[in-house]
């Protein structure tokens, strides 16, 4: 966070990142205006911009693209919609099965396309169902094909048996491969122990055809002893499932109890351990901030009292188990992820983008995919401020990231940008500004003078050039020393200046 050393107070209005920009004209999410200093973090995403794309969403869940230019979209409460981009017009679809909705994890969850979706019109997607009472809860996964805005021939291919009176750990996340098999993760439903048991669904990933069939090459069809729908065992609650078509890899994101989220790399038959190796602890009633007494039924009381409070099983590995991909200490929550592929960021290319509900951001992991090992890791766009629910990539290449309550968001390059395409390598000013200074000064954000901007610069133009280099070198107000450029040297930091001073006096 950079100190503020300028004497006058700013108008907090002016610390609103200019490259966040609410979808009305003129009128910015206004929950901007206090968090100042702005975040730092789009600066480490070269020229891009943040765009709310669309904000009437209550607890959203998860999307799909339909086409470039329609979303499916589901919210907790039992509601599935398509989004039209280009009129920002959302309709509720007709015909979802009866869905629980009462509890703080009950509702819809996740929803994917057939691979064939755009002949066939069938999508799938995930709910909790409630019993005839409406006290116990399931997993359960459905199939529909969506006709204008009704859901039709609707029908369950998955329902985790028996149900449970635990409000949690649904799971319910679904990806298809490129041969068609839909995976589906299924969580442990507070049950902890089930996740190893094979004659159970709950705690596990599954691989199924299309209609739900069990594929003949499943690693345990020929095990009586497990369900043959099996296709991965020992998760916790995992809300993430991602197939990259080009390394094959299934790559899942799952809740660990306090601390130890894991991102894991799903194979045939693999146990991934839970609860028996875990990186977290359990929850107590304490430790996630409730007091027994309100506990807001015996039901939910009962479920968390017979948690032990205790370290998980025999720690973190066990011959046999396998470990996490990367893990969270302490845990931020995951839900989606997606490794990227698309074109608009190509220095992400091969990257997993992990969306955190906790942490209100969204993690960047710097995947080694030849050695299947994660090289750094790094927080982003922590200026949506909300629980991350899902993300996608669209076809230009550009994010879509979905929050729980702050709407849809869309992170993008301006292939329009001034003079991003000439870049005049005789100008060392003009190189170093395209490197460093490119993420405030092109956008204004934090109040940064805009580059050519002759009214934002008018006053600076005013002042003796030695202040500004000053300035610029030390740091004044928002605006960090040398730019956050600490290779820089002096002359390539003045350069920069000269030139954004020239810009000012020629623009108009
Ligand atoms: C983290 C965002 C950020 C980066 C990166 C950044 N600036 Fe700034 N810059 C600002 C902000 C904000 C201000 C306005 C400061 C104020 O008036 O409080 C500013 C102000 C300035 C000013 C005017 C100073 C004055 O005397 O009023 C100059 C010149 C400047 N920046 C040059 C640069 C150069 C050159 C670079 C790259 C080497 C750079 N900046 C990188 C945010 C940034």
């Amino acid at each position: 966070m950079v100190e503020r050393k300028s004497d006058q107070p700013k108008n907090l209005k002016q610390l609103v990142p200019k490259g966040v920009e609410a979808q009305s004209a003129g009128s910015r999410p206004t929950d901007f205006t206090d968090h100042a200093p702005p975040s730092l973090a789009a600066l480490n995403i070269r020229d891009a911009r943040l765009q709310q794309v669309f904000a009437g969403l209550e607890h959203a869940w998860a999307f799909e693209f339909l086409d470039s230019d329609n979303l499916i979209i589901t919210e907790k409460d039992a509601r599935m919609s398509v989004l039209k981009l280009s009129t920002g017009q959302l309709q509720q679809l007709r015909g979802l099965p009866r869905i629980a909705i009462s509890k703080v994890q009950t509702g819809l969850l996740d929803v994917a396309l057939h691979p064939r979706f755009a002949s066939n019109r069938r999508l799938y997607f995930s709910y909790v169902a409630p019993d005839h009472s409406g006290r116990y809860f399931t997993t359960a996964v459905a199939t529909a094909i969506l006709q204008d805005l009704a859901l039709t021939d609707v029908q369950d291919i998955v329902r985790l048996q028996p149900y449970g009176w635990s409000p949690s750990n649904f799971g319910g996340a679904l990806a298809f491969d490129d041969a068609g098999y839909l995976y589906v993760s299924i969580g442990d439903r507070s049950e902890q122990m089930i996740a190893q048991d094979g004659s159970s669904l709950a705690g596990k990933i599954l691989r199924l055809h299309d209609d739900g069939r069990v594929p003949e090459d499943n690693p345990h069809v020929d095990d009586p002893l497990i369900d043959a729908r099996i296709y991965a065992l020992g998760v916790r609650n995992p809300q993430g499932l991602h197939y990259d078509v080009a390394s094959g890899l299934l790559i899942e994101s799952e809740h660990g109890p306090m601390g130890g989220d894991e991102i894991n790399l799903i194979r045939a038959g693999h146990n991934y351990g839970w609860p028996l190796i875990s990186y977290g602890q359990n929850y107590t009633l304490e430790g996630i901030g409730l007091n027994p007494q309100q506990a807001d039924n015996d039901m939910t009381r009962l479920h968390f009292l017979t948690h032990p409070d205790a370290q998980i099983g025999a720690g973190e590995a066990l011959p046999g188990m396998q470990q996490p991909l990367f893990y969270y200490l302490p845990s931020r929550a995951t839900s989606p992820l997606l490794l990227y592929r698309g074109s608009m960021f190509p220095e992400w290319d091969g990257d997993l983008l992990v969306g955190m509900l906790k942490g209100q951001h969204v993690s960047k992991l710097d995947f080694a995919i030849d050695h299947l090992s994660i090289r750094s890791e790094h927080a982003m766009l922590g200026e949506l401020k909300d629980r991350v629910r899902d993300i996608k990539t669209a076809q230009d290449g550009s994010l879509f990231v979905l929050t729980q309550n702050r709407g849809l968001w869309r992170l993008y390059r301006q292939h329009d940008n001034q003079d991003a395409a000439v870049v005049d390598t005789s100008n060392p000013g003009q190189i170093v500004y395209r490197n460093v200074c490119t993420g405030c000064h092109d956008d204004g954000v934090g109040g940064a003078p805009m580059l050519g901007n002759k009214q934002d610069w008018q006053s600076i133009l005013q002042q003796d050039t030695a202040t500004t280099y000053n300035h610029t070198l030390d740091g004044y107000g928002n605006m960090p020393a040398r730019g956050l450029c600490n290779l820089c040297t002096d002359e390539q930091v003045t350069a920069a200046v000269d030139y954004m001073l020239k810009k000012a006096v020629n623009s108009d």
